[in-house]
């Protein structure tokens, strides 16, 4: 008997209705901020900027009518999770949730590679969580479809840097001459590490402070310092407050501990107050890509200053840009 052979149109690797094939990003995967240059930066943002005004106008529209994304997380989430949802039905597209892969054939033994696949079938693109660094390259050698990382292990979350340059640039108006300080973790704060080499691209200082046993990794240091980007550690917040124009701050990543006693030592090490913002400039912004647990008092959100309820609001219109633009729509 003849072998059943799929008929050729299925096997176009991404749906031809309408797509934008000479769109740029059409097609691509997001997996690392090292894929960007800074026009790619520039383009994003203008289109975060349109999405923004579009939502402000009309609220939804139709750019995505027919498009599905699977939202696959192998961690918890909130805001990444449901910004994405929120972004795709914002534009008239249908989300598969997958929140809790332990409702999915991943609890039988099913590896990444075969779930991605399977979820192909049926989605236009696919955004991903996964506790395991690489997981998001590793997936997106098997998709046809654009693979979104959102965030692996404590590797990178570049749909979060990308929003967070996206803040820094509405809030204070530009990137280039800014001193950023990053606070916290930054050894397994994956966000940190994605943001520190997207702002490499412009013209900034970086100070890293934080617990000695939870520094910057001396990959991205060296990275940045091969780049000629002005940096330096603190293990104290004082000496670097009143210059700094971003207060980037992180949470202790107590899932990333092997040692609980070693979390328990470091996890409330710096935490900002009323009374730490006193120290700081009028105009600068503190952010925080959350959850947040001890670091920044619930005082300190009055603060004109304090922007992370607003990073969170940016994210969306970044998010609508990227799945538009992946999806040959922008
Ligand atoms: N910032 C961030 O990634 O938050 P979630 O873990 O809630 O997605």
């Amino acid at each position: 008997m003849a072998r059943f052979q799929p008929p050729q149109r299925y096997s176009s690797p991404h749906l031809p209705f309408g797509d934008r094939r000479d769109a740029p990003f059409y097609g691509r995967h997001i997996i690392s901020v090292r894929q960007f240059s800074r026009d790619d930066l520039t383009y994003i943002f203008g289109v975060a900027h349109e999405m923004r005004e579009m939502v402000m106008r009309i609220g939804a529209f139709d750019l995505l009518k027919g498009k599905i994304l699977a939202n696959l997380f192998y961690e918890p989430s909130t805001r990444t999770a449901s910004s994405f949802v929120a972004a795709m039905e914002r534009l008239g597209g249908s989300v598969i949730a997958i929140n809790e892969v332990r409702y999915s054939s991943v609890t039988k033994g099913e590896s990444l590679p075969d779930t991605v696949r399977t979820l192909e079938a049926y989605a236009d693109v696919i955004v991903l969580r996964h506790p395991q660094q690489g997981a998001a390259a590793l997936a997106a050698k098997y998709a046809r479809k654009p693979i979104i990382n959102a965030g692996d292990g404590a590797g990178e979350h570049p749909t979060q840097a990308l929003l967070d340059l996206f803040t820094i640039r509405e809030e204070l108006g530009t990137v280039d001459g800014l001193t950023v300080t990053m606070l916290g973790d930054l050894r397994y704060g994956r966000t940190v590490h994605s943001l520190a080499r997207l702002l490499s691209l412009y013209r900034v200082r970086l100070n890293y402070v934080s617990p000695p046993n939870l520094r910057m990794p001396r990959e991205i240091v060296a990275e940045l310092e091969a780049k000629g980007v002005p940096q330096a550690e603190y293990d104290r917040l004082e000496p670097v407050l009143a210059e700094t124009d971003v207060l980037y701050v992180t949470r202790v990543q107590k899932e990333r501990f092997d040692d609980p006693t070693e979390y328990e030592q470091v996890k409330d090490a710096f935490v900002i107050t009323p009374q730490v913002m006193a120290q700081a400039k009028e105009r600068m912004i503190l952010m925080h890509p959350f959850p947040r647990v001890y670091e920044i008092t619930e005082e300190v959100d009055a603060d004109p200053r304090a922007a992370y309820f607003r990073q969170m609001e940016y994210g969306l219109y970044v998010r609508m840009a990227l799945l538009a633009m992946v999806l040959g729509k922008a």
